[in-house]
Parts: structure tokens; C-alpha cells; sequence
């Protein structure tokens, strides 16, 4: 296996991408629809320069390309901004017509592009095709200056979609920032943090029942093999529950976990999401981290808000006995309200922001994994109960 261009420009090794996201060895040849890896997170939000501005002075992420009127691009701004090996690009509408507008009007802030990078486009839609998924855009070249990129894409749950990019047309690989049509550019906000290495997961929030036939997508159009598998009575509370299973790329750098609300006394939080997106949509990213006690830290100061664990969570002497030791005391975790969470594997560590826009739907989650290629099953319930109190002050419980 091999380093993409963008972990390898992250700094990043081999060695610490298993350990980050659990990256595993495997047979490409005999992959039905090879993903490279992801290629970049596309937002659409309602005031993209001030969202640009936020993810660089709160996250530190770094701006590194622009598309928009002054690049002749009348419809839209889109900021491209890098952190460790991931790329997000955050697009707003300018044009009142934009369809970016309508996107915008229906789901608020959210995530509408999933990207992944492949060898080769044209095998994959054909792929896709031959399985039955809807071919959104058809495979072609997007020429400039600084090369050629072929791009085609795929829907997938809700209004997202999944680009596909195959950044080497020919023998060469594209050389410019971002896409044809982007210029290279940067910001006098001089000092990127790294809160974080590289994406971990993408968790999809689908409608009651839909989980199996999304879970099937994943299996029969790219190829994609199951992970792990959460149901029923595992992650429920008395209020809430949801089913979840989890699909992933051959090499693991691309986790899909699929969420379907469950019968419950009253709403649950996945009930709460498609509401207010109108529909399945990305309900959060788990980011990678080496430190996650720094990176809390650093993201607190920067004013970023996280859920809030109630102490009980971690007095409990039943967590304790779980658990064991992990590289820090307790208390430190208790601070900061980290979860941690042990499998047969190894442990991690975790967290989650509140929502990042207006509405009650994508958010973050800090991972940092010292051997479990797990998800946090054990803190479903702990984890639940603080979005369960939050949902309440919102009256939406
Ligand atoms: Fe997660």
C-alpha cells in the first residue's frame, strides 16, 4: 500500500495512518470499484466566506484554493480548505438562482459531496452502472493549466452524492490546487493548527428502513465490505434508539457507518436530523487525531463547543472495570468530558461537537485510536443521553 498525495504532503506515514484510521492491507486487483481514498468533503452553507473564515480561525484549517465571480465563476464561492491529509471545500451560493440556493433552502448547512479519490473513473461507473446506481454526472476530462483531472460522480442516500476523482489522466497527475477552474489561494491568517491527521469515518443518517438497502449500495455498487454491525437494544436509551451497521473501502480509509432511527417512547436524535435536513444526509465527520487532549484543548480556546458528559459517566466504577488503563488518568478525560471506549482490540478516545450551523444535524467527532477499529459502541448509550438533553432544551424530544 501506498501514501496519497495528500497524506504524503500531510506528513503523514504508513505506520500512523494504521494507527489513526485503522488502514488494513488488501487486494486491490480483485476490487470491483478500487477507492483510492477520500478526495475532498464538499459543504454547501449559506455564507461560505464567513464559513471559510471560521474553519480557519476556529479549526485553523488552511485556505489553500477559491473558485468564484472574480474566477468566473458568477454561480458560486467555493473556499478550499486543507487540514492534515483532508480537503474540505465550502460552497455558497451567489447568484439568488443558484441551485445552491434551493440545497441551501431545503437542508441548511450540510454536506452534499462525498469525494473519493480512484484510479480509474471510467471502470467505476461502469461498475456502478452494470449495480444500478444512478450515474449523476458521466465520465469526462476538466482540463487547465496545471493538467487534466476525470471526474464523474454517483448518487448516493438523500441529495449527497459521490464524486469520483482520478487525479492521474495519461501517466501524469494533475498539478493545481484543487480542481480545473480553482486558483490557488491563501489567507493572512498565518497559523494553521493540526487539530487533526486525516478523516476517519462519515457517518450517513437514513430514513426508517432504508438502512439494509443503503448497507447493499455500499456492498453490491463499490464493492465496499461490512465492518461491524450495531442493532437494536446495543444503543438505545429509554427515549432513543437507532440501528447502524458500518461499511468500508478495501483499505479501510473509507468508513461508511449507516444510521436508521429505531422504534423509541419519543424522537430519536437520527428522527431529530431528518426533520430538519428533509432527508438522509452526512450526519457527522470523525476526524483523526493524535492528541485529542490538545486538540479539545486547542478547538475549546478557538471556542468550539463539544457535548458535554455528565460525571456520572465517569465515576462509574462499571466503566472504570471496562475500560482499564488507558495513556492518560481518568481525570484528564473527565476535564475535558472525552469518551473512551475498549474492545478486544485496543481502546479509543472520543468526542463530539454540538451542530455546526443553525440546524440540529452535521457535527464533528474528535477519534483518537490506540488499536480498536471500532466506533464507540460502549459509549452509544453515555453519548445518547447528552444528545438526548441537548434535544430537550430544544423541544425537540
Ligand atoms: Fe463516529
Amino acid at each position: 500500500m501506498t501514501l496519497t498525495t495528500d497524506e504524503l504532503r500531510a506528513d503523514l506515514t504508513l505506520e500512523q495512518l494504521r494507527q489513526l484510521v485503522g488502514l488494513v492491507e488488501y487486494d486491490e486487483a480483485g476490487d470491483v470499484f478500487p477507492v483510492t481514498g477520500w478526495d475532498a468533503i464538499v459543504f454547501v452553507v449559506g455564507n461560505a466566506t464567513q464559513t471559510a473564515h471560521y474553519y480557519q480561525a476556529a479549526w485553523g484549517m488552511e485556505l489553500v484554493a477559491y473558485s468564484g465571480p472574480e474566477t468566473g465563476n458568477r454561480d458560486h464561492k467555493a473556499f478550499v480548505l486543507a487540514s492534515g491529509s483532508i480537503r474540505f471545500v465550502v460552497m455558497g451560493a451567489v447568484d439568488p438562482d443558484s441551485p445552491l440556493a434551493d440545497h441551501h433552502r431545503r437542508h441548511g448547512d450540510g454536506v452534499v459531496d462525498i469525494a473519493l479519490e480512484v484510479p480509474d473513473v471510467d471502470r467505476c461507473i461502469a461498475q456502478a452502472r452494470s449495480a444500478g446506481a444512478t450515474v449523476l454526472l458521466e465520465p469526462e476530462d476538466r482540463t487547465d493549466e496545471f493538467g487534466t483531472v476525470r471526474v464523474a460522480a454517483i448518487a448516493t442516500y438523500g441529495e449527497t452524492r459521490h464524486t469520483l476523482v482520478q487525479r492521474e489522466v495519461g501517466g501524469t497527475t494533475y498539478a493545481g490546487p484543487y480542481l480545473p477552474g480553482y486558483v490557488a489561494r491563501s489567507s493572512s491568517m498565518t497559523r494553521p493548527l493540526r487539530v487533526f491527521a486525516a478523516l476517519d469515518h462519515i457517518v450517513g443518517n437514513v430514513e426508517l428502513g432504508a438502512m439494509d438497502e443503503w448497507v447493499s449500495f455500499y456492498n453490491r455498487v463499490m464493492g465496499f465490505v461490512n465492518m461491524a454491525e450495531f442493532i437494536g437494544d446495543d444503543i438505545a436509551t429509554d427515549y432513543s434508539a437507532l440501528m447502524s451497521k458500518v461499511v468500508a473501502n478495501g483499505n479501510h480509509r473509507v468508513k461508511f457507518p449507516l444510521n436508521e432511527p429505531a422504534i423509541a417512547a419519543r424522537k430519536s436524535q437520527i428522527d431529530e436530523y431528518l426533520e430538519f435536513y428533509r432527508g438522509a444526509g452526512a450526519q457527522h465527520l470523525a476526524v483523526a487525531t493524535e492528541d485529542i487532549l490538545a486538540s479539545v484543548d486547542a478547538l475549546r480556546a478557538n471556542g468550539v463547543e463539544f457535548l458535554e458528559t455528565p460525571d456520572s459517566y465517569y465515576d462509574d466504577p462499571e466503566l472504570r472495570r471496562r475500560i482499564g488503563e488507558v495513556r492518560v488518568p481518568i481525570e484528564e478525560l473527565k476535564s475535558r468530558g472525552i469518551l473512551v471506549d475498549r474492545d478486544e482490540d485496543g481502546y479509543l478516545l472520543q468526542i463530539f461537537t454540538r451542530p455546526l450551523g443553525d440546524r440540529p444535524t452535521v457535527f464533528f467527532e474528535l477519534i483518537e485510536r490506540h488499536g480498536s477499529l471500532g466506533f464507540g459502541k460502549g459509549n452509544f448509550k453515555a453519548l445518547f443521553e447528552a444528545i438526548e438533553r441537548e434535544q430537550e432544551k430544544r423541544g425537540n424530544l
